[in-house]
């Protein structure tokens, strides 16, 4: 079992971040996506997860009213599969349990088996389709929630 530190993401981790988040994604935040979230939203809860002192995942989520909305998670290619993903989610759901958040939701591709795994694990669980969310392939997202955080 490898050593996983998770700990608020600051604005000196974006550099860190930006590595995990482009070895994710086809369509990957910009640095000024991740410092408007940082400095800019009030709403905004993010982490970073560690192993050995460097950056190796993230994940984020909005405090809307009494929901958490998940916004991403990613963990280095390299690291997957090893749980980090799920220290991640554990910190999330942590924080929105301080903060007295009642649910939570997320979108996801449909096709990301590994992704609904993970959430399924946490007790999310399917809702339903928004279709052609994605707009770099037309994909359907699946919508998950989790009540009773
Ligand atoms: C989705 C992602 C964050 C999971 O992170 P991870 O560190 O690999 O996840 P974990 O090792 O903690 O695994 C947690 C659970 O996820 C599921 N899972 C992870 N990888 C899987 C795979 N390849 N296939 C099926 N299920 C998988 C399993 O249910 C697993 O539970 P288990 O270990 O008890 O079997 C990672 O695959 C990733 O970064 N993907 C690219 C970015 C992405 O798609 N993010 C989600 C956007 S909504």
């Amino acid at each position: 079992m490898i050593n996983v530190e998770v700990a608020a993401m600051t604005p000196k981790d974006i550099e860190g971040v930006l590595i995990v988040e482009n070895l994710s994604f086809t369509i990957p935040w910009s640095r000024q996506a991740f410092d408007d979230e940082l400095t800019k939203n009030e709403f905004s809860r993010y982490v970073i997860a560690k192993v050995n002192g460097n950056i190796v995942g993230y994940g984020g989520m909005w405090k809307v009213c009494d929901e958490g909305h998940i916004t991403n998670i990613a963990v280095h290619p390299e690291f997957r599969g090893t749980g980090v993903g799920s220290k991640i989610l554990e910190k999330l759901i942590r924080i929105a349990k301080e903060e007295c958040i009642l649910r939570m939701t997320l979108e996801v591709r449909r096709t990301n088996i590994a992704a609904q795994g993970l959430y399924a694990k946490y007790g999310f669980q399917n809702s339903g389709f928004r279709k052609s969310y994605y707009s770099d392939n037309g994909e359907d997202a699946l919508i998950m929630w989790r009540d009773k955080i």
